[in-house]
């Protein structure tokens, strides 16, 4: 294809501000698919995905599109419609599939403004020197305010508030003028076809029938069918069995040449071999210079997960490798707990990330499991001088001889009505947060930018952020550093013993007050057993508090199913739900709320 004709270009949306809506539109309008198809939702494949709305892996979809209006009326032209991904826990595939196009669609609902991701992405489109095409979607709704939003992505972006599309995905009302508009203003691609082939990666998923399927942009050069092709990150040389362009369906092509989004298939069996942000090339005389620099996906968040049913072990083992082949980001290693026996350390990319794996562990492998508290990676510098990474709290040294420790932090953005600055400051200033800064998007719009420690933040930040602001706020941040904290191990103890599951690594000024709440908590999680169970937390050597879950006994157990009305329901709630995860530590038994009942103390 000449290059002349292709337009590549994205999406940048908040969830729920109708992107996938817009692609399906689009697909239709431009004959790619019919109507019912398009309601099934093309671009988003996994169940998963699709129960919650969002979409995790980039696709690339081809749509001829014959313009309608203006100079180039008549004239056809082949879109490539990237699909990035939105989230905040996959920002450096986000980063990768923006450089992939040549223009992104800033697309925002018309009733709610422009959210902090997207505000976030759009900073990270403007970096890759994308065009901007301001859109304001769900025009149709009553409670769309154009003006308003009009003005303010005019503000962000710098342009005119004329010229800021009106568009309703739903309807397809100023769907077929925004296609013109691609058109249009996106530049096209540029590249050279007589040199080394070039094409960067942005994406790459795992199929059980074909192997990796990876995605590409063609920059320089040309992929053929059967060429021998390189992974320039690793060096590591596969061959071509198929390359085509998805339409909506894969079709095969005998080449993709400059400016092209395709996908390739090489027969490799996992997304590891075929990474997002690396760049191919042919095998001989190919290519010195890779695209941009090619950043490893850092797990930022560790957790612990051991199957409820110590039989289960090894089905964890091949569990977590299958879902290996599919993502590159996730990271373990087997570890053991004195209360949990034996289970994996998982490094994941963030809290939506490890709560997909986990999710997608119970369900497609039917696995049982518990799982601890999240954590962040703390690094700690020993007086001899010695480095210790932690990522489990238990392993954290305690003798006595740390001369430093640093935490991760993050800098932070917030978007929210103006009225709500002062609950935003406190809630941030209670998390150890530095104030960096806030600007008027618009008269009643701030941007409030902080500084926080990721452990912070981790937990309920979002949820105690949207009850203080009535859901208004949203919230984007991004890994900037680490620096050094007075932090500390608080252990729990049941029956005097610690388990290790429950350790925790606070900060010294908030340890005293974790320890009572979660001691607390316990009491209230751990049901009473035949026998007195005392919990205690501890820094070190010191209890700083201490609670008691007295016995049952029998007078005492009919009592509670007799009168205790809420009692009674609870414990009828709880056979609902089934079978219920509990997990013998010592003699006790422990429900899984308990193990990351340190998620909801602060
Ligand atoms: P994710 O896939 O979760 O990122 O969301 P999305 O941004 O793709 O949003 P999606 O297309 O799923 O739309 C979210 C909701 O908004 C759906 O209920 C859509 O029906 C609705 N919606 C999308 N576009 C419009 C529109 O133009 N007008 C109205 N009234 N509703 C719309």
């Amino acid at each position: 294809t000449d290059p002349a004709i292709l337009r590549n270009f994205c999406i940048i949306a908040h969830i729920d501000h109708g992107k996938s809506t817009l692609a399906d539109r689009m697909l239709q309008l431009t004959g790619v698919v019919d109507e019912r198809a398009a309601r099934a939702q093309y671009l988003d494949r996994m169940d998963i995905e699709r129960e919650r709305g969002i979409t995790i892996k980039s696709q690339a979809v081809r749509m001829p599109w014959t313009v309608t209006e203006g100079e180039q009326a008549g004239q056809t032209f082949v879109l490539n419609m990237i699909d990035t991904p939105g989230h905040v826990d996959f920002t450096y595939e986000v980063s990768r599939s923006l450089e992939a196009c040549e223009a992104a669609i800033l697309l925002v609902d018309a009733a709610q403004g422009i959210e902090a991701q997207t505000l976030a992405n759009l900073y990270l489109a403007l970096g890759a020197d994308l065009h901007i095409i301001p859109v304001l979607n769900k025009i149709d709704l009553p409670s769309a305010n154009p003006e308003k939003y009009a003005a303010e992505l005019a503000g962000i972006i710098g342009c005119d508030p004329s010229e800021v599309l009106h568009v309703s995905a739903k309807t397809g009302f100023g769907v077929e003028e925004l296609l013109n508009t691609i058109v249009a203003q996106t530049p096209p691609p540029v590249g050279d076809a007589d040199a080394p082939a070039r094409a960067l990666i942005f994406d790459s998923v795992y199929d059980t029938y074909r192997g990796v399927v990876t995605y590409v942009r063609v920059v320089d050069g040309s992929l053929k069918h059967r060429d021998r092709i390189k992974m320039m990150s690793t060096g590591a040389i596969h061959e071509m069995l198929e390359v085509g362009v998805i339409s909506p369906e894969p079709v095969k092509a005998g080449e993709i040449g400059v400016g092209e989004v395709g996908y390739l298939i090489t027969g490799v069996k996992e997304v590891r071999q075929s990474r997002v942000g690396d760049t191919v090339t042919s095998a001989h005389h190919g290519a010195t210079e890779p695209l941009g620099g090619y950043q490893h996906p850092n797990p930022m968040v560790f957790s612990g997960l051991y199957p409820i049913d110590g039989d289960d072990f090894s089905t964890l083992r091949d569990a977590l490798e299958k879902l290996q082949l599919n993502d590159a980001a996730l990271q373990y290693e087997p570890e053991s707990s004195g209360a949990l026996g034996f289970g994996f350390r998982i490094g994941f990319l963030g809290l939506l990330h490890l709560e997909i794996v986990r999710e997608r562990l119970e369900r497609e492998f039917n696995l049982d499991l518990i799982s601890t508290a999240p954590n962040v990676v703390y690094r700690v510098v020993m007086e001899d001088g010695r480095e210790i990474v932690v990522t489990n709290p238990s392993e954290y040294p305690t003798d006595g001889k740390i001369s430093e420790v640093y935490e991760p932090i993050v800098s932070a953005t917030i978007l929210a009505p103006s009225d709500y600055i002062g609950a935003i400051m406190e809630l941030c200033q209670t998390r150890r947060g530095q104030l960096g800064g806030i600007d008027y998007l618009s008269e009643d719009r701030v941007e409030i930018r902080y500084t926080l420690p990721m452990g912070e933040i981790m937990f309920d930040f979002f949820d105690a952020l949207k009850s203080r602001t009535k859901g208004y706020a949203s919230l984007n941040y991004e890994l900037a550093g680490e620096q050094a904290a007075d932090l500390v191990k608080v252990d729990v103890m049941l029956q005097g013993e610690i388990v290790d599951a429950f350790s925790a690594i606070v900060h010294r000024d908030a340890a005293y007050a974790y320890g009572v709440s979660l001691a607390s908590k316990l009491k209230e999680l751990i049901p009473r057993q035949q026998f007195e169970v005392p919990i205690q937390a501890a820094i070190g050597a010191r209890i700083i508090a201490r609670e008691n879950i007295r016995a049952i006994r029998k007078d005492v157990l009919a009592k509670c199913y007799g009168g205790d009305i809420s009692r009674k329901r609870k414990l009828l709630e709880k056979q609902k739900e089934g079978k219920k995860r509990m997990k013998m530590v010592g003699r006790v038994e422990v429900p899984q709320e308990a193990f990351i009942a340190a998620l909801s103390t602060s």
